[in-house]
């Protein structure tokens, strides 16, 4: 047997198994799973703090990614794909458009801590949450981090790295601290 062909076997063992577990461990209404999804073992689908996560088909979630919704609600359209240790909080809520690629250690968090009296502690201000909306076809590189508010259209790309505090135009690219168009998608 090939190394490969031993990768691709306990590759996909690992990935039917952990579905299954996953349906049992989060069979609630709060997590709906489609079953056609693929959800690694060592994934977290967490809705314990209310709210609710639905996974829709075909979706890909790797090793040591994170959904944690916080109170709010997580939507991840069909055919998305999450890779290892990407954390997706759901406070104000969160929404992946179809197809959309999530790379590795992507963070997005739409919640802030209130902070403007200095009197007080952060911890007792209360929190803002507008919540996050994903386009369809959106690349988000390894290690980007998406804000509250934000709203990234269609087939638009985050570069890796990015920290990305406004919302960004379909089809085009950012990158940066804080994210700004690098370049567009498409004919010059
Ligand atoms: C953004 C990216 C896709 C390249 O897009 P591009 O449109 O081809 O960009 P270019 O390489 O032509 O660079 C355009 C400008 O953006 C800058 N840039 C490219 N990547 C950047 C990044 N990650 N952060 C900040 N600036 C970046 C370049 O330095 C260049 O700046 P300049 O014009 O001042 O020289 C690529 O750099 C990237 O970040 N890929 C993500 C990889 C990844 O996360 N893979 C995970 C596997 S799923």
């Amino acid at each position: 047997m090939t190394h490969l062909t031993s990768f691709l076997q306990t590759l996909l063992f690992e990935l039917r198994s952990s579905s299954a577990r996953t349906r049992l461990r989060y069979a609630s209404t709060r997590v709906r799973v489609d079953p056609s999804a693929r959800v690694s073992m060592r994934a977290v689908l967490d809705a314990v703090h209310g709210g609710t996560i639905t996974i829709g088909p075909n979706v890909l979630i790797s090793r040591g990614a994170r959904i944690l919704t916080h109170g709010g609600d997580v939507e991840i359209g069909a055919d998305v794909s999450i890779n290892d240790l990407a954390i997706l909080y759901g406070h104000g809520g969160l929404r992946i458009g179809r197809g959309t690629r999530i790379a590795a250690q992507a963070l997005f968090i739409p919640s802030n801590h209130v902070f403007a009296d200095p009197d007080v502690l952060i911890k007792d201000q209360g929190e803002t949450s507008e919540g996050i909306d994903i386009g369809e076809d959106v690349w988000v590189g390894a290690g980007a981090t998406i804000l509250d508010g934000v709203r990234i259209g269609r087939g638009a790309v985050v570069a890796a790295g990015a920290v990305v505090v406004r919302s960004v135009e379909p089809y085009t690219v950012v990158g940066g601290v804080p994210a700004r168009v690098i370049s567009h998608r498409g004919p010059a």
